[in-house]
């Protein structure tokens, strides 16, 4: 079956990932990688399947609707995978304004060029095939957990606490909207902290290798206590992949990594995992730790039960966590160039190199 579909935020770290996946797993499909290139995307990140013949970049802001709109109708697209936001907490509570734009209006943008494009074709591409809008949320929507509190299920209310958090979760939203007024078939899913190669360095993993490469401070929020659950990047990927062509329309799908770690438990364990390959003494950078202060609005746990995706779709993670550290942490050291560009900024140089200025 051919089709044709748009990844948005296929520069980004996740997406990166989702669109390799499917450029090699499907060369039936077209597909098109939609990405403003904003600090955090970074063609490099795509660099082994530049050139395919199934595969195609088009930088654009998911918030210009005439530009969606045309991109869903020359290109008969079929099919959306929604990834492009503005992803970072921190970032966030300095700069909400940003959050709400992408989050919130560039997803509404998206929604509405999806509708006009397809309503009138009963939902269907030209051969038959059931159009689908496939957004990608969080965790971070359901709001947190106490450390005994059970878990997150997909019929929790929301609550999320920071901005970040709150404009994905409206975003979510207009999305079961779309579904609920117009019949759009879409689908939703909710995913824990995702960690693996090419995650930009300002999020808690790849800063800390980062940092303890050049044995400069880790600065923990608050005590170290808060607790996060893990999941391979790839992994989520797979679940991605499995979603958009199996999962049922208008439904919701918890995905995690049932890998629940306090913090300060993780940094020791990087820490340590960094060390040893790095070929430094056992215990050479525990000093590295800083506690500093908290994070506003620090969510206490997040712990996903992916029960569902499990039973109903037969999804789990192939990779065990202290496995999947080992093999993120080895890539970071070994792609010193691709951590060294991203935290000079050079990487942004790359793009003009290939398609003029950004
Ligand atoms: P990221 O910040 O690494 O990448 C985001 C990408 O979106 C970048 O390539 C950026 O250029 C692009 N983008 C931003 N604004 C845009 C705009 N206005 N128009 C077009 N493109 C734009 O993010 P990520 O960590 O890969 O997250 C991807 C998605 O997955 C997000 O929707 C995020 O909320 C969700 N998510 C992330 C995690 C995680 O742990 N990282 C977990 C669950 C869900
Ligand atoms: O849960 C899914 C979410 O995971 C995604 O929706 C977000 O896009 C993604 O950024 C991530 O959010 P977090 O805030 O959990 O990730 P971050 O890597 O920023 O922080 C992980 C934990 O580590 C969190 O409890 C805050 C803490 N932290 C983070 C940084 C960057 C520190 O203690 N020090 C730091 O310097």
């Amino acid at each position: 079956m051919k089709r044709n579909i748009i990844i948005t935020g296929g520069a980004g770290f996740i997406g990166s990932h989702v669109v390799r996946l499917f450029v090699n797993k499907y060369p039936q499909y077209r597909i098109i990688n939609v990405d403003k290139l904003t600090y955090a995307g970074n063609l490099l990140n795509l660099k082994d399947i530049e050139g395919r013949p199934n595969y195609s970049f088009v930088k654009a802001d998911i918030c210009d609707f005439d530009t969606m709109l045309s991109l869903v109708k020359d290109n008969s697209v079929d099919g959306i995978i929604h990834l492009a936001a503005e992803s970072h907490v921190d970032r966030s509570i300095r700069d909400p304004f940003t959050f709400a734009r992408t989050n919130v209006l560039g997803t509404l943008s998206l929604l509405q060029a999806a509708k006009a494009v397809w309503e009138p074709m009963g939902w269907k591409s030209a051969g038959g095939q059931e159009c689908r809008f496939y957004h990608i949320s969080t965790d971070e929507v359901y709001g947190a957990l106490e450390m005994d509190g059970g878990f997150f299920t997909e019929d929790r209310a929301y609550q999320p606490h920071s901005p970040y958090s709150a404009s994905k979760a409206s975003s979510d939203h207009f999305v079961r909207a779309y579904h609920d007024t117009y019949g759009m078939p879409t689908v939703v899913t909710n995913c824990s902290n995702n960690y693996g190669p090419n995650q930009f360095p300002e999020k808690l993993i790849p800063l800390f290798i980062n940092n303890i490469r050049h044995r400069r401070p880790l600065p923990v929020y608050g005590k170290g206590e808060n607790v996060r659950d893990w999941l391979y990047v790839v992994d989520h990927a797979r679940a991605i992949d499995l979603i958009f062509h199996e999962g049922a329309v208008a439904e919701t799908y918890n995905i995690g990594g049932c890998n629940e770690w306090k913090n300060i438990d993780l940094v020791r364990l990087l820490i340590k995992v960094t060390d040893r390959l790095l070929g430094r003494p056992e215990g050479a950078d525990d000093d590295l730790i800083t506690y500093v202060k908290d994070r506003a609005g620090h969510d206490l746990r997040y712990a996903i039960d992916a029960s569902k995706l499990q039973r109903e779709l037969g999804w789990k993670p192939s990779l065990d966590f202290e496995e999947g550290l080992e093999k993120t942490v080895r890539w970071y050291l070994e792609n010193q160039d691709w951590l060294d560009g991203v935290t000079s900024g050079a990487y942004m140089d790359y793009y003009q190199k290939m398609y003029g200025s950004r």
